[in-house]
Order: structure tokens, then sequence, then C-alpha cells
């Protein structure tokens, strides 16, 4: 018997565990962290503590005392006349001067006394404002200035309706073109049922690489798979929509001819993980691009036509396209060919998204025949919260610096708060703006840390890997942006920031999944998740689990379930399906 989208279920647990022991009960401060004013203080907070063998950085940082150069700036135009008579000297400290003093007639003395006029006359570059204030003050202002990044249940709560509120509207046919959430059906009603067989081919664009793969479907849950991965270049994210597609068919090419497939015509699934209207499972139109990419002559286009003629334009390869697909799609068939009770998919990898399985009754924008099918996997295109101000009230300054400056400013909010393309932006901004401030590294940066886009999402995954109170991978991270100079208390400081922002983004998946939970109202079910975000950091899993089970109904219970490689065998699974006899008839 056909197994549509309402199949079969399995029963699960909840796979629950506790989350991570980072409090954020501090007492909500309303002062403005650079005014110095510390207004809360409701509760401790627990910490990785680290206090011990904490040097004193009480003195206030310049000149000899410690050697940081930091308010040693050169001499102004009047003092440069002066300093002049003790030879060449770069002028980068007092230390500086005085070994390279090489006046004879000049005492001790009367250097002493030059040295005395110059601090006198010279306007002494002032030291960032909290550079002396103590470890605990610091301490204080950093997890103030972060309060911003932790969520009250109370905004949890108002997200949670605004979701779902948007969901409805991307659904119903009249809103849907104002909606944020548009909620695209996908034109897959069937999950895999297990008896799927053949080879298949898939191709998979949505981050910085492109991968093709060749899919050998066998016996139940057995399967071969062989993939390559090519890196489109940053010119092809942003060229003609007619390079990007030459250079895809290029590739399927070359990997059909490594492979020896290149005379046979093989089905091929197309995980295209970008907004799409779907007209079909075999056309969608892009809407926006997401993620960086920018190709002109796209958006608007069915992107499977604009496939098929750079692979005419060759002329040297023949397949057949069955389907084109999101990867949350592919992530939850892939989930689905072993776990009959998946019916969300999730990524949080570059970017955000899930897709889950609705009543077809709801899809008011499924034009299809009547096709006796009660199910359709509808696509949510989250990313795109907040295009319409819903996210106002949650977004920080640094929200708004991240969105300033990206490729698509007012574009996919709720995916800049969370996915792994801004991440590790986010906490560098937050880091900027504590060393400006004299807070972390006695106010000193670095050329990288001061560089857009230097703070790579993994550090947050491999500082926050490090175990309480250790700070090696913190350290390393830290010497790669060439800040060799940290207290352990900065380090403690710095992993506190990626915690507050990559909970952060945990909480708000968790938000998003379970208003989906909730809305489908079945008692088990089991979430896909993919995406490098998930997969690599030490803890959203279990912040997830944590926040979800908050979340939900009391009755449900749900599991997450690590997809393996669903836009690959996802795509297959999805030309499969569509091959398979039985949907020949009405697709
Ligand atoms: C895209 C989605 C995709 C998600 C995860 C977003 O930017 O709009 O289609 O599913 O990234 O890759």
């Amino acid at each position: 018997m056909e197994k549509d989208l309402n199949g079969a279920m399995q029963s699960m647990s909840i796979n629950s565990s506790s989350g991570s022991a980072i409090v954020n009960g501090c007492c909500r401060g309303t002062e403005c962290i650079v005014s110095g004013k510390l207004s809360c203080h409701s509760q401790q907070q627990q910490f990785d503590d680290c206090s011990s063998n904490l040097s004193n950085s009480q003195n206030n940082g310049h000149c000899v005392a410690c050697k940081c150069g930091g308010s040693t700036q050169s001499a102004d135009e009047t003092d440069n006349v002066r300093v002049g008579t003790f030879g060449n000297s770069e002028v980068g400290g007092v230390a500086n001067v005085t070994s390279s003093f090489s006046y004879k007639s000049t005492s001790a003395q009367q250097l002493q006394q030059l040295q005395q006029q110059q601090q006198q006359a010279q306007p002494q570059t002032p030291l960032p404002p909290h550079a002396n204030a103590s470890i605990a003050e610091k301490r204080k202002m950093v997890h103030e200035l972060c309060q911003q990044l932790i969520l009250t249940d109370e905004q949890i709560r108002e997200l949670n309706y605004r979701i779902l509120h948007e969901i409805k509207r991307g659904l119903n046919k009249d809103t849907h073109a104002k909606a944020d959430v548009k909620c695209f059906t996908t034109y897959v009603q069937d999950l895999p049922n297990g008896n799927e067989r053949g080879k298949f081919l898939a191709l998979d664009l949505g981050g910085t690489n492109f991968r093709v793969l060749l899919i050998h479907l066998k016996e139940e849950h057995d399967f071969q798979m062989e993939s390559r991965i090519y890196a489109i270049p940053q010119h092809i994210m942003i060229g003609t929509g007619q390079q990007l597609f030459d250079h895809i068919a290029e590739c399927l090419a070359s990997f059909m001819s490594e492979h020896n497939v290149y005379k046979e015509r093989l089905p091929l699934g197309f995980t295209f993980s970008f907004p799409l209207q779907q007209l079909g499972l075999t056309r969608g139109v892009l809407s926006t691009w997401t993620k960086g990419f920018n190709c002109s002559g796209v958006v608007g286009e069915d992107v499977v036509q604009l496939l098929k003629d750079a692979i005419a334009r060759r002329g040297d390869v023949q397949i057949e396209i069955c389907a084109i697909l999101n990867d949350t799609t592919g992530t939850l068939m892939s989930c689905a060919w072993k776990n009959h009770n998946c019916k969300i998919g999730l990524i949080v990898g570059t970017g955000s998204n899930a897709c889950y399985v609705e009543r077809v009754e709801e899809c008011e924008l499924f034009e299809g025949a009547d096709n006796g099918k009660s199910h359709m996997l509808i696509n949510t295109e989250w990313g795109a919260l907040g295009n319409n101000g819903m996210l106002n009230f949650l977004r920080t300054e640094f929200d708004d610096e991240i969105d300033r400056h990206s490729i698509n400013p007012g574009r996919q909010l709720f995916e800049k708060m969370i996915s792994g393309m801004y991440m590790g932006e986010l906490v560098r901004l937050v880091i900027v703006k504590l060393v400006k401030a004299g807070i972390l590294f006695k106010g000193q940066d670095s050329d990288v840390l001061m560089t857009r886009g230097q703070f790579f999402t993994k550090y947050v995954s491999e500082i926050e890997a490090d175990e309480p109170g250790n700070f090696t991978n913190c350290r390393m991270v830290l010497d790669e942006l060439g800040l060799n100079d940290a207290t352990d208390e900065d380090c403690a400081n710095v992993r506190y920031v990626c915690e507050c922002v990559s909970k952060r983004a945990a909480h708000l998946v968790s938000c998003g999944i379970a208003t989906l939970i909730n809305k489908m109202d079945e008692k088990h079910l089991t979430v896909g998740v993919d995406g490098s975000v998930y997969r690599f950091h030490p803890k959203f899993h279990s912040l997830m689990v944590e926040k979800i089970t908050e979340l939900i109904k009391p009755d449900i219970s749900f599991d997450l379930m690590l997809s393996e490689d669903g836009s690959g065998r996802g795509a297959a699974l999805v030309a499969a399906v569509a091959c398979r006899e039985d949907n020949i008839k009405t697709k």
C-alpha cells in the first residue's frame, strides 16, 4: 500500500538532555554599556570561572608601566621638533625614545625633563573608557551588553505567535504575497516507502560549494553514494545566471564522465536551496537569492529550465530532471526513508529554513488536480521572517549592522540572527564593541579582528567546545586573530559572548520548530536536521531539545534526528519517489 505523508507513525521518545549550564538570569539592564553605569545585579551569574592566576589589570595600561604602547602615540608637531634632537627615533613609545636616544650632550636629567615636558604638552590618547575597570566590573559590563541577546520568555511567546501568524498568512492565497514566511508548496506529497531503487544523479546547490552525486538506492536502507564537491567561485556567485548554470552543467558533465555514466540518461534530483515558488515538481521560479548569491537574470525565472538550457548548450550529456527541491525537503526525505515519523526538515547551516507536512486543504496555493493525497510538504522559507518589521522587537544594534553590510539588506532577517553565514560576524561585532570600550584585551584590537567576516562561525563552536575554565581553543582562536595577550578573564568574556549569540540562535530555531510541532499537533514526531551549525556546535542540539520541550504542548513528544546527507540522498529519494510507478500517473 502506498504511504503518503500521513503514513505510518512509529512511536518515538523525547531525546531529552539538559541544556548547558549557562545562566542568563541577570536583570535586563537598560544602561548603556559605554556609560559605565551598572544596573544589573539581580543574580550572580554562573560563569566559567577562571579568576585565579589573573594578572591585575588595574594599571592604566599606557606608557612604560605596561609597555603596551596603547596610549603612547607619536608626539604632535611641536614636540616633534624637540624629539628631533634625539636623532631618527620613531616615537612609538617612551621606551623606544629612550633606547634610541644617542645625542651625547643630553644628560639623563635633561632627558627626564624632556619626557616630563612631552607628557605635559601632549594630549595623551585617551584610554578606552573602561580599560581601568576591575575584573568584576568588566564581567558585569560584558553581561550587561549581552543582555540584549538573551530572549525572555515573554519575547519567545510573542515570537511563537508571530511565526504562526506569518505561516498562516503564507499559506493563505489572499495574504501570501505580503507574507514574510512564504510557505511554498513543494509538490512533494509522498514519503519514501523503502521500495525506491535504481541509480540517480543529484545536484546540490545552496552554499559556497556545489556538489554532484551519484546515488545507487539498493535494498531497503542500503545505498551507495559517490560525490564530488566543486567550488563556486565568488565571481560566479554574483555573476550572471548563464555563467552559474554553465558552470553547473560543466561540473555535471565532468562528474558523469569520471563516473562512467556519460552516456546514460539518468534521472536527476536538483537540490536548489533558495526560495522557490514551485509550479510543479519540476518547475520552480526563484523568488530571491539568499546566502551571498546574487546572479543576474535568475529571479523570476524557472531554474529547471535554466539548467536544461545550459545542458542543451553543451549538447554532450543527457539527463532527465525528475524533481527540484529545497535542502529542507531533502533532509526530511532522507530521514523519513529510515523513520516514517519524520515530518519536519530543518537546516541550520549557512542559511536556515524548515519544511513540514501540512494538510492539503491548508495549502491554498496548491493548484494541482485533486489526486486524493491528503498531505503536502511545505517549504516555509522562514529565514525571511522579519522582512516586514516583525522582528524589530528582538533585533539588536548588532543585527542592524550585520544587515546593513549584507548583500541583501532588509531581507532574511530571521536567518541573519541564526545561521552560520552570520553567527561569527555577530560575535565579532560584540567583541569589537567591548574592545573599543576597553573591556576586552585592555582595549587593544588587531587588524584581523577589525576586518569584517574574519571571525569565522567555526570559532564559536571551537571556543564553546573548551571545558569550563579551560581556554585552549579560545586562545588558539584569539592567536589566529592576532590577539596574543588575552587574560583568562578576557577568554571567559569572549566565551560568554559566543554563548549568548549561539544560544539565541538555538532558541530562535526552537521557537520556530515548536510552532510547527504545535500546529501539526501529532503526538510523536521526528525533526530531521542538518547544517553545519547544528552539526558542529557542541551545545546546539541540547539547547534545542531543552527549549522545544519547554514550548510544545505537554502531550507531544519529539526527537531531533541528524540527517545523513539530506541534500544529496534526499534529492535522489525525491527523484525516486517521483519516478515511482504509482506516481507517474499523477505527475
Ligand atoms: C534559503 C533556503 C534554504 C536555507 C538553508 C536559505 O537562505 O532561502 O531555501 O533552505 O537557506 O540552506
